[in-house]
């Protein structure tokens, strides 16, 4: 028996392939050992949607949460069992709750990043409420919306202010466009966002705790094309700084699990995306990365169940304003201090130390299953779930083959 047993609760929607990895490396782990030498076993559970009593105690001591961002009766039981008994969130609705991809790039405009101009403009549609008239009437300037887009230039983008999954997402050349744009966007809130044209590299990170891969994307490509398997496709400089402005915003947010969207036009690199509260992690969009995310995702919850890490509802905010204040500081001496800033909220060295000394065989553990039949199962089963039946032959080989090169790279 363990001298302490921790549960990890899933919260799921209809997501099946992660969770049976994650179930099934947490099983082959087996106990972890603490410093103090107490042994700590660890089990996973998908959380199940009931009544609650506000007073009931929760079992787990860390959950992973995919429902939440549109499943309320759930998202109010992580608030209670984060206020009330210290649940670990990964990711707490606290924060994500209240910041959409608005606040993250107010605050990112603020830390110096080179957000491209974006302007907010009001509701196309009137808002369902009864006082919307009397409001609008007294208050609602007028507003020209093809002096907005001028002022910002074409080409932009039209986009939901709280976005994800390029729902209401249009690339907008000309007054025509933006009319049509704006016109159907109805009762959604939009941003206009100056394109970043003619970059070289669009970078897409996916962070889990102190842990970035970045990924050469390519939006263009069907979902299973997205993900290049590609290594240094970025400079050392805009590689590094990929890297700073994901944990930067993770660190900032209290977001520990999360993706961040950036283009990369020579050295500069403009961050356009990074609130993503459920990042895509499925096998068949990650293919050749997904190993590497469940071993993170595996080691960052252990680390933080194991050695009781205290999840912070509260922000920090000031520390990072004080540093985007200083003029003392060039941009790359700010990102360095972010970054140190981050490095310190995911206690970055005691992690890579935790998983040195207490995770050493976790990659060994990863190759075994990656190359076990019950790998092979969870793809074809993946991939039947997941396209029709005519292509079913075609992918399992597809992602068999880019599998294949990951156990190759892996091993030599
Ligand atoms: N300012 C920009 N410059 C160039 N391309 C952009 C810009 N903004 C958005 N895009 C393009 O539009 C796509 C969708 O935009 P965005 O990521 O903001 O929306 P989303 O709904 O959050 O998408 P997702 O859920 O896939 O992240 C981006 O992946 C990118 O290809
Ligand atoms: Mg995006």
């Amino acid at each position: 028996m363990p001298d302490v047993e921790h549960i990890i609760g899933l919260l799921l929607g209809t997501e099946d392939d992660w969770p049976r990895a994650f179930e099934a490396l947490v099983k082959r782990l087996g106990p972890v050992k603490d410093g103090a030498g107490r042994t700590h076993g660890i089990e996973t559970k998908r959380v199940t949607i009931e009544p609650f009593d506000l007073r009931d105690k929760p079992r787990h001591s860390l959950v992973i949460d995919r429902l939440a961002h549109w499943y309320y009766h759930p998202r109010e039981w992580l608030k209670k069992v984060a206020l009330m008994d210290d649940v670990y969130l990964l990711n707490s609705p606290f924060t994500f709750q209240s910041m959409e991809k608005h606040a993250a790039y107010c605050a990112m405009i603020r830390l110096g990043l080179k957000v491209p101009g974006t302007v907010l403009v009001p509701y196309k549609h009137p808002v369902e409420n009864s006082r919307w008239a009397y409001t609008a009437a007294r208050y609602n300037q007028p507003f020209d919306l093809d002096e907005v887009a001028e002022r910002l230039g074409y080409p932009l983008f039209m986009k939901p202010y709280d976005g994800g999954a390029w729902v209401g997402v249009s690339k907008i050349d000309n007054a025509d466009e933006l009319h049509a744009a704006y016109d159907t966007s109805g009762e959604r809130l939009m941003h206009l966002q100056q394109a970043v044209e003619g970059y070289d590299v669009f970078a897409r990170s996916l962070s889990i705790g102190p842990e970035t891969m970045v990924m050469k994307f390519r939006p263009e490509l069907p979902m299973h094309e997205r993900y290049a398997v590609s290594h240094n496709f970025l400079g050392a400089g805009p590689g590094m700084e990929v890297v700073t402005i994901s944990q930067l915003v993770n660190a900032f947010f209290r977001w520990e699990f999360n993706s961040c969207e950036c283009l990369v036009r020579g050295d500069e690199v403009y961050p356009i995306d990074y609130a993503n509260a459920c990042p895509d992690v499925s096998l068949t969009s990650l293919h050749y990365y997904f190993p590497w995310a469940m071993t993170a995702l595996l080691r960052w919850s252990v680390f933080c169940v194991v050695t009781g890490r205290k999840p912070r509802l509260d922000l920090d905010t000031a520390r990072y304003f004080e540093v985007a204040a200083r003029d003392d500081l060039s941009y790359g001496d700010k990102l360095a201090r972010y970054q140190a800033l981050a490095d310190e909220y995911f206690e970055t060295e005691r992690y890579q130390d935790f998983c040195a000394s207490r995770l050493g065989m976790v990659d060994e553990m990863v190759h075994d299953w990656v190359t076990s039949p019950d790998f092979d199962e969870l793809l074809v089963d993946t991939v039947k779930g997941t396209y029709p039946e005519a292509e079913h032959e075609m992918f399992v080989s597809h992602f068999r083959g880019l599998i294949a090169a990951w156990i190759h790279d892996r091993t030599h």
